[in-house]
């Protein structure tokens, strides 16, 4: 299968390159920034004349789209931003996808849910997002699933992998640098590596189910538990983990985004389908560390 993947070059991006490799697909790497290595394109998902003709050039099997404005505050401070990069860009991806006769999958975000329900989310819960990030990537699934037949979209969360920054990695360089940590401990949900996603991604596209799919870790933390794990497991356990609230969470790192005090995401869908195998969240952190630790003594 030819797979086409959007933000090749970013946290999810880079092992997606290598996972579909690893399964024996021909990869062809894309991201607004030049990448390394052969196969791969700059393109700009903003621009639909770019994106048809990369399509219309490599006539992909699979788009893997990845690719998005990723920054909360960022896309909370520019809203026209998050809405090109998130909406324009899954309507750009999408459509171009569709005209190869592509089966498209898009990566979506916990965020388009505003934490009030009491339990978990499932597919079939009403959005409603807090912030223009979540609701510029509601609007990308919606762009996505109208414009191309035959689209997956998988809601993820608390997203971490061994490239690129995530929490993992900053809370064992300020655990270290600056000895106390101070972390939110009302927000609620499941970390989920990245490794993890892409196994479910390839099990989720063996069936023609085409629909939301909702992918994260089994189990469920706060950002405080997240982190006072990371801690223990990485051998630092003595380091305080102070907690706090999510207003004062605001105040003290001036974050202007509202970010929802619950976003567990249910594997319903796949549950209803007897296939919800994905593995406890605390058990992927377990490898990602080993894998983080072999990558730093490379
Ligand atoms: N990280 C999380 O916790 C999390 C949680 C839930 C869902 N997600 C979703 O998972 C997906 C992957 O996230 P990630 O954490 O791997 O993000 P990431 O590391 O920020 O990667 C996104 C990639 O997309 C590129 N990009 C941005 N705008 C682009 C454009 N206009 N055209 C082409 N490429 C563009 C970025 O390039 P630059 O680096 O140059 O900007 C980057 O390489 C995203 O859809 C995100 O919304 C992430």
């Amino acid at each position: 299968m030819r797979v086409l993947i959007t933000g090749a070059g970013g946290m999810l991006g880079t092992d997606a390159r290598a996972f579909f490799a690893r399964h024996g697909h021909q990869v062809i790497a894309t991201d607004q920034r030049p990448l390394e290595g052969s196969g791969s394109e700059p393109l700009n998902i903003k621009d639909y004349a770019s994106v048809r003709a990369v399509m219309q050039e490599h006539r992909p099997d699979l788009v893997f789209h990845g690719a998005a404005m990723t920054n909360v505050d960022g896309c909370e401070r520019d809203p026209d931003a998050a809405f090109a990069a998130n909406a324009l860009g899954s309507w750009c991806v999408a459509t171009a996808a569709q005209e190869v006769g592509a089966i498209l999958v898009a990566i979506s975000t916990d965020f388009v849910f505003d934490g009030t329900k009491d339990g978990p989310y499932t597919e079939f819960d009403a959005p409603n997002p807090l912030s223009h990030y979540g609701a510029s990537k509601l609007a990308g699934e919606r762009m996505a699933m109208q414009s191309c037949a035959r689209t997956y979209i998988l809601r993820t969360s608390w997203l971490y992998g061994t490239h690129g920054r995530n929490f993992p990695y900053t809370i064992m360089e300020r655990a270290r640098t600056q000895g106390e940590l101070f972390v939110v401990a009302d927000q609620f949900g499941a970390p989920t590596f990245t490794r993890d996603l892409l196994a479910t991604a390839y099990q989720i596209m063996q069936t023609p189910l085409y629909g939301v799919y909702h992918v994260c870790n089994a189990g469920r933390t706060s950002w405080h538990g997240f982190a006072s794990e990371i801690l223990r497991m990485a051998g630092m356990p003595d380091v305080p983990v102070h907690a706090l609230t999510s207003e004062e969470c605001a105040v003290k790192f001036g974050t202007p985004t509202r970010r929802p005090k619950n976003s567990v995401l249910r594997r319903y869908a796949l549950e209803l389908q007897h296939k919800d195998v994905i593995r406890p969240w605390e058990d992927a952190l377990g490898e990602f560390l080993a894998a983080a630790n072999a990558h730093d003594k490379t």
